[in-house]
């Protein structure tokens, strides 16, 4: 059976499952109580959480718990959502408004505005159109995208449908000739970034994810590599590729060394995703690192039960702003990203919000994550009373 036929029954399905599943008794990233009415469109969402609903209609069981999925219990997912809670805007008043600038400058290129759209593997996996469709809600609205190593569509083909160039994030397995393959090839197609990813070292316990397994009973070999982790092998950045040495694309050998390795192999700003103490800020400095991305997978890689909100002061401070921090994991509304830049972050990514407009909706879905995204952001600007982000940065936010 394909992966979006059977729509209907997928949910029957899913809706059996949960009666009977422990994931009710033990809150998880499935377990939300809302029941909202089905979207027929896009521009129905009104938030967020509405394209996440949509996405879990949508979506066979396995495909949504994939995107849901945390580690053991998904308790860092939770904390990422209740870090912003500690957290309150202290608004200002009569501050002229009626001009916003959400402009950021990153590495010598201005965006419009500081979303960012953070790397999602297998973004097929919720829509025929996956890479493609994001990357031209991308361009639609002038959005800095970050690609995965595990994309679905090979960086040429995403470039060209971005018409401008996107971030490369890298995996770099624990064969050295495939991460230089990977880098060259990136650097070669005009990335000028390469976040290095340095939170996922191994395919750590994805209980929600495994008890999904076993409720979809669709034939899933005729998509998926038998051996499970080893799904690179039907990614498009490695076709061509020797992997016969490869049994995972992720490695527990990953060291400062490698940094260094990267730095030297490319002529791309080497950035590193996943960064959340003052201590490995000091190090990344130390090692002429040109940007951090403050994250822990959106809670998937670790269960710390640490948000990334919490962690973020820590980073920018010894950051000092000599290089830019982005930060994601967690950022669902205007205002939560308010905060973070508040806090000093230069740009916030977001990965599941679009994946749930993706999975729903295709590019459109894509387009109103980002449109909802923006449009909270500038509401919060305006009834908070700062009118550009380096505004923001002036004692608009404080722990609560
Ligand atoms: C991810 N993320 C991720 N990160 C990365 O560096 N390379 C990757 O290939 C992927 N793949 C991936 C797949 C899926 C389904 C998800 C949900 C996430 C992590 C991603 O880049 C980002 O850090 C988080 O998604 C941010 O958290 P939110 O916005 O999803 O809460």
């Amino acid at each position: 059976m394909s992966a979006f036929s059977g729509h209907a029954s997928s949910r029957r399905r899913f809706l059996e499952y949960l009666a009977a599943s422990p994931l009710l008794a033990c809150p998880s990233a499935f377990a939300h109580d809302d029941e909202a009415p089905g979207l027929a469109t896009a521009a129905q969402a009104f938030n967020i959480f509405d394209l996440e609903s949509a996405a879990r209609r949508t979506l066979p069981v396995a495909h949504f718990a994939y995107l849901a999925t945390g580690v053991e219990g998904d308790a860092t997912i939770r904390a990422n959502r209740e870090g912003f809670t500690r957290f309150q805007i202290r608004a200002r008043r009569l501050m002229d408004t009626s001009k916003l600038d959400t402009r950021v400058r990153l590495f010598g290129t201005e965006w419009p505005t500081p979303i960012v759209l953070s790397p999602v593997s297998s973004l097929r996996a919720f829509h025929p159109e996956g890479d493609i469709a994001v990357a031209k809600a991308a361009k639609a609205r002038n959005h800095l995208e970050v690609m995965s190593t595990l994309s679905t569509a090979s960086v040429e083909d995403i470039m060209e449908a971005r018409g401008a160039p996107v971030w490369f994030q890298l995996y770099p397995t624990s064969d050295a000739a495939i991460a230089r393959a990977l880098v060259k090839r990136a650097e070669k197609a005009g990335c000028p970034v390469v976040a290095l990813t340095v939170d996922n070292p191994t395919a750590a316990g994805r209980e929600t994810l495994a008890r999904a397994r076993l409720v979809d009973k669709r034939d899933c070999a005729t998509c998926h590599a038998p051996v499970p982790g080893t799904s690179f092998l039907r990614k498009s950045m490695f076709d061509g590729l020797d992997y016969t040495r490869l049994t995972t694309s992720l490695t527990d050998q990953l060291t400062w060394d490698f940094v260094k390795r990267l730095q030297d192999m490319t002529s791309m700003k080497v950035v590193l995703k996943g960064i959340v103490t003052a201590e490995d800020t000091a190090i990344a400095l130390d090692n002429r690192v040109d940007g951090i991305i403050v994250s822990n997978h959106g809670g998937r890689g670790e269960e710390s039960g640490r948000s990334t909100i919490e962690s973020l002061p820590e980073v920018v401070a010894v950051a000092g702003g000599r290089i830019p921090v982005l930060v994601d994991s967690g950022f669902r509304r205007g205002t939560d990203i308010f905060k973070a830049l508040a806090l000093g972050a230069d740009a916030v990514c977001v990965g599941r919000p679009y994946a749930w407009g993706l999975a729903a909706f295709g590019q459109p879905g894509v387009d109103r994550a980002l449109q909802i995204l923006r449009a909270e952001l500038e509401v919060c600007m305006r009834s908070m009373g700062a009118p550009s982000l380096a505004a923001m940065r002036k004692g608009y936010v404080q722990r609560a």
